[in-house]
């Protein structure tokens, strides 16, 4: 989470190229925002709580800026807490991405400087105002990290010597390299409009930033490296929204599009990823949020179609089943951002066992990218609003068509996904009005489904929380009523997901068994039962019809939001990109 971007050039206007480097960046946190600028020695700063919108830069010219956007960790969203933060001297300002576990220790330590934020960010400014009384400021910033604790990726700004000093542990850093000047961000794609000549700053180095140079060092001995130049070729972010009000509803709609280009290019990958699923005996799919429900979803694709079984491990819990592992063991982590900690930690520690690793991810050069043996970029595109929709959909749809290439089927799943993509451009025009007007104000829904349907109604609950701030249960059918039922009341509205395959039967009778206890059932389905009080028909696309729903649920959850004046886009609280534990 948070955003850091940084530049030390030739051009006056610094701080505006900032702003608009951030403004590509507010997807990792917009709790609020600031720049800095190098000004007659000193750096100036204008920082503010609430998203960058429309705001204008109260900073003077200069040739050498930096900013950051943040999601709050330690101290509540103010102004005061927003970075960058200053040393004493107002000479040294730090931004930052992560956490510092020690902060408390180390605060007592620096009982002569005054801390104005509730932030554990600033106590690193002014560590770096006592080394650099001995120190040169790399050496300040490096020896001033190694007393750190957690993970964190900081940008260190000195006014007097115009150098920018990027160092990282856990969180993305990417630096690039233009033409008399120099940048640093917390993603390739927001330099790419500036440079595409690009360094990924690897975990325990640190970069030495001015104009005209860029050095790399190792931060445990101080020893220069070789810098390793890569040329990116991906397009700049297609940040505009065109015609739609918001990204999550553009998304959504480029997903016929996602599918299309699957088929089209990744059929080689697909397959050469089957054949390493059949090299092992042990398969894990590891992965955090929508992508976790992808990857259960993924489970059940290969039980049905491959009769293989695949082991679904949230990213968060995997540590604790890491002692199973072997050399007969592929772990597969499926992410948008290719950044979230919740599975970037557990694929450094598998590495060092040498275990063998794969991964479905939509950005390419990130760390899941670079760090895994075998991976698929699902080549989405830039996925902007915060919920997770269109990789969503991408990572179902290589893990069904890898499910048939695994039975050597591969060409019944490329007609069958044919089938779904122009299922799913009918369901882009369907009205939901009915449904929408009916759920929009209540406070508690349930969503059940049986089979692949379980993964969709987690999913699906799931996109009515962040979208919709409504408290949304998923539960596969034949749970609810092992406890959950008891709070089915007269009019508690419940969503069932009831295609026509082996699930179909049980969970109509799930349904009666909520409807007898006063519940309102919203069936989604290919034809009308008479359980329904809601009905939304859901054409099939055989065992991929689970594709069809996520896309229902997407729209509704869309919908919903946007009856209820809410912003998709940027939920309250979330980030898109979790780089904290
Ligand atoms: C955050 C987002 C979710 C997303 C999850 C995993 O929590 O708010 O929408 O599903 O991260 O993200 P990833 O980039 O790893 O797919």
């Amino acid at each position: 989470m948070c955003g850091i971007f940084g530049l030390v050039g030739s051009d006056k206007n610094a701080a505006s190229v900032v702003l608009e480097g951030l403004k590509c960046l507010e997807y990792r946190g917009y709790d609020s925002w600031g720049v800095g600028v190098a000004s007659n020695g000193q750096i100036k700063i204008d920082k503010h709580s609430g998203k960058i919108g429309n705001s204008l830069l109260n900073l003077p010219e200069g040739s050498f800026a930096f900013g950051h956007t943040r999601w709050a960790t330690h101290g509540k969203v103010t102004d005061i807490n927003a970075h960058p933060h200053l040393d004493c001297s107002g000479k040294i300002s730090v931004v930052h991405n992560g956490i510092i576990e020690n902060y408390q220790q180390l605060k007592l330590e620096l009982k002569n400087h005054r801390s104005i934020s509730e932030t554990d960010t600033e106590i690193f400014a002014h560590i770096v105002e006592d080394l650099r009384k001995k120190h040169s400021l790399k050496e300040a910033v490096r020896l001033g990290f190694l007393k750190l604790k957690g993970l964190s990726a900081f940008l260190v700004a000195e006014a007097d010597s115009e150098t920018l000093i990027a160092v990282k542990n856990g969180s993305p850093l990417v630096i690039g390299l233009g033409d008399k000047e120099n940048l640093v961000a917390s993603d390739a794609h927001s330099l790419i409009p500036l440079t595409r000549k690009i360094i990924f700053l690897e975990d325990g180095q640190l970069a030495e930033i001015t104009k005209n140079k860029v050095r790399i060092f190792d931060v445990q001995t101080g020893r220069e490296l070789e810098l390793k130049i890569e040329e990116v070729t991906f397009k700049a972010i297609e940040a505009e929204k065109e015609d739609y009000p918001h990204f999550m509803l553009k998304e959504i709609s480029e997903e016929p599009k996602v599918l299309e280009n699957i088929l089209l290019n990744l059929k080689e990958s697909i397959i050469k990823f089957t054949d390493s699923l059949k090299n092992h005996s042990k398969v894990y799919l590891v992965a955090s949020g929508s992508a976790y429900f992808a990857a259960l979803a993924g489970s059940y694709f290969f039980s049905k179609i491959a009769e293989k079984e695949l082991i679904p491990v949230a990213g968060s819990e995997f540590i604790y089943k890491e002692k199973f592992l072997d050399k007969n063991s592929l772990v597969v982590f499926l992410s948008q951002s290719g950044e979230t900690i919740d599975i970037i930690e557990p694929l450094k520690k598998i590495k060092e066992k040498g275990i063998q690793t794969a991964a479905l991810v939509n950005v390419f050069g990130s760390t899941l990218y670079r760090l895994v043996d075998e991976k698929i970029w699902l080549e989405a595109g830039p996925e902007i609003a915060v919920v997770s929709t269109k990789a969503m959909i991408a990572k179902l749809a290589v893990l069904g068509l890898s499910a048939f290439s695994f039975n050597s089927k591969y060409e019944a799943g490329e007609k069958l996904l044919s089938q779904t993509i122009s299922n799913m451009k009918d369901i882009l025009k369907q009205n939901l009005d009915e449904v929408v007007n009916f759920l929009h104000d209540k406070e508690h829904i349930y969503v059940i489904g049986r089979g692949i349907s379980y993964p969709v109604s987690l999913e699906a609950a799931l996109k009515l929380k962040e979208a919709c701030y409504i408290h949304t249960e998923g539960f596969s059918g034949g749970e609810l009523k092992h406890g959950a039922i008891a709070l089915v009341d007269k009019g508690t509205p419940c969503i069932i997901f009831a295609p026509k395959d082996e699930s179909f039967d049980s969970v109509i009778s799930n349904a009666m068994e909520i409807k007898a206890r006063g519940g309102i059932i919203i069936g989604l389905s290919e034809e009308r039962n008479e359980v329904f009080d809601h009905f939304i028909e859901v054409k099939e696309s055989g065992d991929l019809t689970a594709i069809n729903n996520i896309l229902i649920s997407q729209l509704l959850a869309y919908k919903i939001a946007i009856k209820k004046g809410l912003d998709p886009d940027k939920p309250r609280n979330l980030a898109k990109s979790v780089t904290v534990k």
